[in-house]
């Protein structure tokens, strides 16, 4: 796992990879191809992007959002592991990124952390970029980026051949 401080952002983030999802993300790949675009490039995500919260539509998503919230609740912050906050996965969406498409810099604000997990990229694909930082996280199939949600962030434009699957969502505090 990377754990890294930003000392210019103030700012955890973690990469983990994980190979018990392999067979997963086959699943999630499946899901978001049969769902396709329904965002039109009308949000921050210039590619296909489904609805933001597919979690109250199938059970791949229901399924991951349990794993990424018990992942991140699992997370070596800084101050110490124990704190009596209670997490919520607030919205969970998925993306294909092909030729062309790109995501202009923006943050998350005002959920808490968010995250981005690779279903599957191509070796090229662009990585996630903090753009006030310059930290880049590589895209890796498999491996899952958390970082606090108001880090500004972009992708840039995929080029012939690349390919990057990935779902995403956002991690609320509820008390
Ligand atoms: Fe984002």
């Amino acid at each position: 796992m990377i754990n890294d401080w930003i000392e210019s952002d103030n700012a955890q983030v973690f990469v983990i990879e994980s190979p018990e999802l392999n067979q997963f993300n086959h699943k999630l790949k499946e899901e978001i191809l049969r769902v396709g675009d329904c965002q039109f490039r009308r949000s921050n995500v210039k590619a296909q992007m489904t609805n933001w919260n597919m979690f109250e539509e199938s059970d791949v998503f229901v399924e991951f959002s349990f794993w990424a919230l018990k992942v991140f609740e699992n997370l070596p912050f800084i101050g110490g592991s124990y704190h009596p906050l209670k997490f919520t996965i607030s919205n969970l969406w998925g993306m294909i990124y092909r030729e062309g498409d790109h995501a202009i810099g923006h943050c998350h604000m005002p959920y808490f952390y968010s995250f981005v997990h690779y279903v599957e990229c191509t070796e090229n694909a662009p990585p996630l970029l903090f753009t006030k930082s310059q930290y880049e996280v590589q895209c890796k199939t498999g491996s899952t980026v958390f970082f606090p949600s108001h880090l500004t962030h972009s992708v840039s434009e995929l080029k012939k051949d690349d390919l990057r699957i990935a779902v995403s969502g956002n991690v609320s505090c509820i008390n």
